[in-house]
């Protein structure tokens, strides 16, 4: 297979071949015999997080050293199905050579898939098998399948910056990462990215979910056994640390681990070595180890439900992962990342964005995601308001502030601007008064208009109920 025409077509034609190459590939990039990139499209300069202008008359190598492209160059032969890591990607490429009178000049490379999750769902909706019944292929998948790197937790806030930059000092070494966090922060992407981040070759990637398994069962899946080990053991089976050897195991929800499971977890993370149940043969463990929890195991230690050994084994780094309504000055910058990701074809508002941030996201940033994706469901309008954004948000969620106290409205945070701090002041205001704009009014010592006035001005949720029967909206 190779392509034939000069480059100086390539260049004419680049209008055309721009969006054909957008369309057609993941990323796609074209060098000439020098090795030196001539054309580079869309997808590739996500990829490689550059500019065109930066890419444009650079070495291959700069960008992609571990394709064969010189190897197709001098060969003349296409390469296809070549597994590399680009950026801290995996991704599978094919390089077809360009040949013009019967010479090599070029080479075009294609990533086909930029995601190996892709791969997956494809595979997947092309056949009628079950996941189960898929499981070999999956398997296979799973070993490679970590792609999402440090670059992909999204969140410019302080916080971020400090716990990324801690995650990158971090994931220098090889230690246990015991990675803390409300449900839906992200945990599983910064597992991935520490992975990706100091990856050098394809090394497996497992993960394990502590509270899905039943007791019993974790113990087999974790450890693998031999056949006959237990009644239903007719074949030996490699357990999770045997398939993540030399890279990494993820022990997701490991608050939920039982006692005796924790002792031979920790047993094992001090000898370095187990055994398959049921067998006698000792095996390294070579893997990096991270745990993730949204449970406080420091409270779970002092009521027993933890070994404290354990504890002080996973946390030799720790990452607490801030939940979204500490940081909500990432929410615009996620709803644009989520828009642009899930390729949805709407806007929001500033007020809309603004309801946003007066949430108190319980289910953090995959309940913001969600949240995204129903808004460019359920209307037809391009540019989402404040009125759309308050039908999707949880009823129960309407004022974030649900414990206002007398005290808590003389104590807000002073480093908030003088309005921010009157929006505050006026909904621990209504919070504390039951949303009833009298008392509040009295509270505040202004009058029931100026109430309104401020409540209009800063976009203030009201219970929805309340907002009807006052004729508010
Ligand atoms: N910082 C982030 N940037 C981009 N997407 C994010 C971020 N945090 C979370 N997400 C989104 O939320 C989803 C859930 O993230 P993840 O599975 O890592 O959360 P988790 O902390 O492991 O949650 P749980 O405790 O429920 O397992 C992700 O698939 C992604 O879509
Ligand atoms: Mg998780």
């Amino acid at each position: 297979m190779h392509f034939d025409f000069t480059l100086e077509e390539i260049q004419t034609r680049n209008g055309i071949l721009d969006k054909l190459l957008d369309i057609a590939f993941d990323a796609a990039i074209i060098i000439d015999k020098d090795e030196r990139i001539i054309y580079c499209s869309k997808g590739s300069i996500e990829l490689v997080n550059s500019k065109k202008a930066d890419i444009i008359g650079t070495h291959i190598s700069a960008i992609d050293s571990e394709s064969p492209f010189e190897q197709v160059l001098k060969s003349g032969k296409h390469e296809t199905g070549v597994m590399v890591i680009i950026n801290g990607r995996k991704c599978m490429t094919n390089l077809i050579p360009i040949i013009s009178g019967g010479k090599v000049i070029g080479v075009l490379g294609m990533v086909l898939f930029q995601s190996l999750t892709n791969l997956k769902n494809i595979l997947a909706s092309m056949t009628q098998y079950t996941e189960s019944e898929f499981k070999n292929i999956y398997d296979i998948i799973a070993r490679v399948d970590s792609n999402y790197t440090f670059n992909d937790y999204i969140g410019e806030s302080r916080l971020i910056k400090d716990m990324l930059k801690e995650c990158r000092r971090a994931s220098k070494t090889n230690y246990p990462v015991l990675i803390i966090g409300e449900t839906g922060t992200g945990k599983e992407i910064l597992a991935n990215g520490f992975h990706s981040e100091n990856m050098k070759s394809f090394t497996p990637f497992i993960k394990i979910n502590c509270t899905a398994i039943p007791d019993d069962l974790l113990e087999s899946e974790l450890f693998g056994y031999e056949k006959g080990a237990f009644t239903g053991a007719v074949a030996a089976k490699k357990g999770k640390f045997e398939l993540a050897a030399n890279g990494a195991i993820l022990l997701d929800e490991i608050g939920d681990m039982n006692l005796r499971l924790q002792s031979k977890l920790l047993r094992v993370l001090e000898e370095k070595e187990y055994e398959r149940i049921g067998g006698n043969k000792l095996l390294p463990l070579n893997s990096r180890v991270f745990a993730a929890t949204n449970r406080d195991l420091r409270e779970l230690c002092r009521q027993g439900k933890f070994r404290e050994d354990l504890y002080y084994r996973l946390n030799t780094i720790e990452i607490k992962v801030p939940p979204l309504r500490a940081r909500k000055e990432d929410i615009p910058l996620l709803v644009k990342h989520f828009i642009h990701k899930n390729q949805l074809d709407i806007s929001l508002s500033k007020d809309a964005l603004e309801i946003l941030s007066q949430y108190d996201w319980p289910g953090n940033v995959r309940e913001l995601r969600n949240v995204v994706n129903r808004l460019s469901i359920n209307y037809d309008e391009k540019l989402i308001g404040a009125e759309q954004v308050m039908q999707i948000i949880p009823h129960n969620a309407e004022l974030p502030y649900d414990t206002a106290t007398k005290y808590q409205l003389n104590s807000l945070a002073a480093e908030n601007s003088l309005e921010t701090q009157e929006k505050n002041i006026i909904i621990n205001a209504l919070k504390y008064c039951n949303y009833n704009i009298s008392s509040a009014a009295k509270e505040l010592k202004i009058s029931r208009a100026t109430l309104y006035n401020k409540i209009r001005k800063y976009n203030i949720i009201l219970n929805k109920q309340i907002l009807l029967k006052k004729n508010f909206v």
